[in-house]
């Protein structure tokens, strides 16, 4: 294999991840062709070959060099034919996708109906990517969202009083059971578990009459609006309460060293699993083994150990 076409999505790490596949790239004498703006620039034919030197002073660098986009044209086959005709003109011989589940679904579209050789590399803060223990991009987004948080805390603690912070995740609840158990909070909502509203304002009202009166709730986006629980919590305990949405903060930043060291190793793998001919697989993390995992495992939930958390959490409150 000559030449390779990469395209991307955007979290912390991703960068630290492309430069890892062009450098491995060219370290075996392979050329990497950077694809702009994610499916759409590949519908697009926007493209430029990189060399080692076009990815120096990135691997610190947030978001993605190479731009991106959420692209419906890619959904339809008119769309997908013509992304293809992008790798076949320009001599494209395989690709590598770095993304969350809805890239590597791409992916595994290419490599199923179109026989192009993809491997995917999974990049998502949800870290909602089945059958692996990491995703680039999550490990950040969960030290960024705790940053927030012990900046809340302070004013929750000086000012007693209920905060409910929303953080992203879709409709996973990794980030939130995380940044809870590491933040010390209170209680967790998450999509993968249930809650009941008046049970936590009977803890909230008892913690109160005990002299405890800040709490931090951490609501995951994919289970409910701060803004709602915040105004049930008022309205049951009549204590005043603030609501904060992180929001895309917890996308960008510096990415922390794990996720650079994740990023380096995923993306070496992935080129070297191209190389030696595997097709639509994805590369992952399972107790520090890499291991190349079937695309079509994309589509199955991800075990997230919620119970294990959630009890903690509530132990140590
Ligand atoms: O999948 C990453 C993510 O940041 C989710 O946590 C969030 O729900 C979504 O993307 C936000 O998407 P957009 O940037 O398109 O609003």
């Amino acid at each position: 294999m000559k030449r390779i076409g990469l395209l991307t999505r955007d979290c912390a790490g991703v960068n630290a991840a492309i430069r890892a596949v062009v450098r491995t790239a060219d370290y075996y004498g392979i050329e990497i062709v950077g694809i702009f703006h994610g499916y759409e620039g590949l519908i697009n034919g926007e493209i430029k070959v990189f060399n080692r030197r076009s990815v120096s002073g990135i691997i610190n660098l947030g978001g993605t060099i190479l731009k991106t986009s959420r692209s419906e044209r890619f959904k339809t086959k008119e769309g997908q034919e013509m992304a293809v005709r992008t790798l076949k003109d320009n001599n494209i011989e395989g690709l590598i996708v770095i993304g969350g589940n809805g890239s590597l679904t791409g992916a595994h579209v290419l490599a199923e109906k179109y026989s192009i050789p993809v491997i995917g590399i999974p990049a998502t803060i949800d870290n909602d990517v089945n059958a692996i223990d990491m995703a680039i991009g999550a490990d950040t987004a969960v030290n960024v969202a705790l940053d927030a948080l012990d900046k809340i805390r302070d004013t929750s603690t000086s000012l007693e009083r209920i905060f409910v912070v929303e953080v992203m995740g879709r409709n996973c609840g990794y980030i939130a059971l995380r940044v809870a158990l590491a933040g010390g909070c209170e209680e967790v909502l998450f999509p993968e578990g249930e809650y009941n509203i008046e049970k936590i304002c009977e803890e909230i009202t008892e913690g109160n009459i005990r002299g405890k009166i800040s709490w931090i709730i951490i609501v995951a986006e994919g289970k409910a609006k701060a803004a709602d629980i915040a105004k049930k919590v008022t309205e049951i305990t009549a204590l005043e309460t603030r609501e904060v949405v992180l929001g895309h903060i917890q996308r960008g930043g510096r990415p922390t060293a794990f996720d650079r060291i994740l990023a380096a190793r995923y993306g070496n793998f992935a080129v070297q699993l191209i190389k030696n001919g595997e097709k639509d697989k994805y590369v992952g993390l399972n107790n520090d083994k890499l291991n190349a995992i079937p695309l079509k495992n994309i589509v199955k939930p991800k075990d997230i150990k919620t119970e294990e958390y959630y009890r903690i959490i509530k132990i140590l409150t």
